[in-house]
């Protein structure tokens, strides 16, 4: 089996802006409720007909070239969203004619905020068997699509964004992806969903009038559960691989709630410094967090070829994932 590594990072987010005070005007909430609850300043937000391979073509082709690579070295396109561009064709079908990648196959990825995670172990698996040698991991979402700005529990917390990995073999059997663990519970799934717009309720005028094709959510399920699970996965992950909290040089979780995060990084020990954290420039990306965190630490300088790195989601679904990782990319 060969060891698999992330080999190039890069993000994309659109450039325009809604703040706490662009949301004021909207909802009823306030500058200081946002931040004291979520952690938010501001999120990016597409314009008008601005979909998810767009975001996710600009990560890309960037990812592609600090890999040093060219898009006809891709071998497979993994694209983990919960806003397709279109539920068909898949948005990994669309991506691989804008960015060129001739020779790639490739699928969406439904597992909300877990999407990074379940598409890089996904990938170390295609590039550990040897099926596949360059595989193009996706993050992203375009949130707004599917946010109600009527309703002020869920506008507050999501942006848009994308991240994008180029997973390959690694030139050092130390550096790579080292280990994973995956799980889901299905039986919250309705603590966090979009109701209408699927086989099981299509979309008609009722379901438009109902407001049913927004994202709903039971926020203090959702929290409760995230803390527990990310703490859960995590845990299990270094006990199985004989570490302790205090090996991790870095811990990048799913930006959800900053207070999601720093609880779970206590709950297992992980000391603050070592926590990542952006939210406040971003709000949830959903599938975009970790590669986009992930990203802005390598370019702050924070990891070294190395260092060990925990990533950890918890998604709708629910999904559950952590990854264990040795880093040491070429950029
Ligand atoms: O990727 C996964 C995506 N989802 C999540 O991770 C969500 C996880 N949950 C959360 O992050 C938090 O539960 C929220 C940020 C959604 C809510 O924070 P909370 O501290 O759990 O607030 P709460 O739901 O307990 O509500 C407290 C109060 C309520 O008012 P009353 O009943 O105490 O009078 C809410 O109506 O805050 C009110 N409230 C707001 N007030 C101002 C809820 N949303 C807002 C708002 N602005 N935006």
């Amino acid at each position: 089996m060969r060891r698999a590594r992330i080999t190039s990072l890069a993000t994309y987010v659109p450039p325009r802006l809604l703040t706490n005070a662009d949301l004021e005007k909207l909802v009823d909430t306030t500058d200081e409720w946002i931040l004291q609850r979520t952690g938010i300043c501001q999120r990016h937000i597409v314009e008008k007909g601005v979909g998810t391979s767009d975001l996710a073509k600009e990560a890309s082709l960037v990812a592609i070239e600090r890999a040093g690579l060219t898009p006809d070295d891709i071998d497979v396109i993994i694209v983990g969203t919960t806003t397709p561009d279109t539920l068909f064709p898949s948005t990994a079908c669309r991506l691989q004619t804008k960015i060129g990648a001739a020779k790639a196959w490739g699928f969406d990825l439904g597992a909300a905020c877990s999407g990074f995670t379940y598409g890089v172990t996904t990938a170390a698996g295609l590039v550990s068997s040897g099926a596949a040698s360059h595989v193009l991991v996706i993050g992203a979402d375009v949130m707004s699509s599917i946010i109600d700005y009527t309703d002020r529990t869920t506008c507050v917390i999501f942006g848009d964004g994308a991240g994008a990995a180029v997973v390959g073999v690694s030139d050092d059997e130390a550096i790579g992806i080292l280990d994973f663990e995956n799980y889901v519970d299905g039986a919250f799934g309705e603590a966090l969903q979009m109701p209408a717009g699927g086989s099981l309720m299509p979309a008609s005028a009722e379901t438009v009038e109902q407001r049913l094709h927004y994202v709903k959510q039971d926020g203090q399920a959702v929290f409760k559960f995230a803390i527990r699970n990310t703490e859960e996965a995590c845990r299990r992950l270094l006990e199985r691989n004989r570490l302790s909290a205090s090996d991790v040089d870095l811990f990048v979780s799913h930006q959800a709630n900053r207070r999601i995060i720093m609880s779970a990084a206590e709950k297992l020990g992980v000391a603050p410094e070592k926590v990542v954290i952006n939210i406040e420039r971003y709000g949830n990306t959903t599938a975009g967090t970790i590669p986009i965190a992930l990203d802005e630490a390598v370019k702050d300088g924070r990891l070294k070829r190395g260092d060990l790195v925990l990533l950890a989601s918890v998604g709708a679904g629910f999904t559950v994932g952590s990854i264990l990782l040795r880093w040491g990319t070429k950029q």
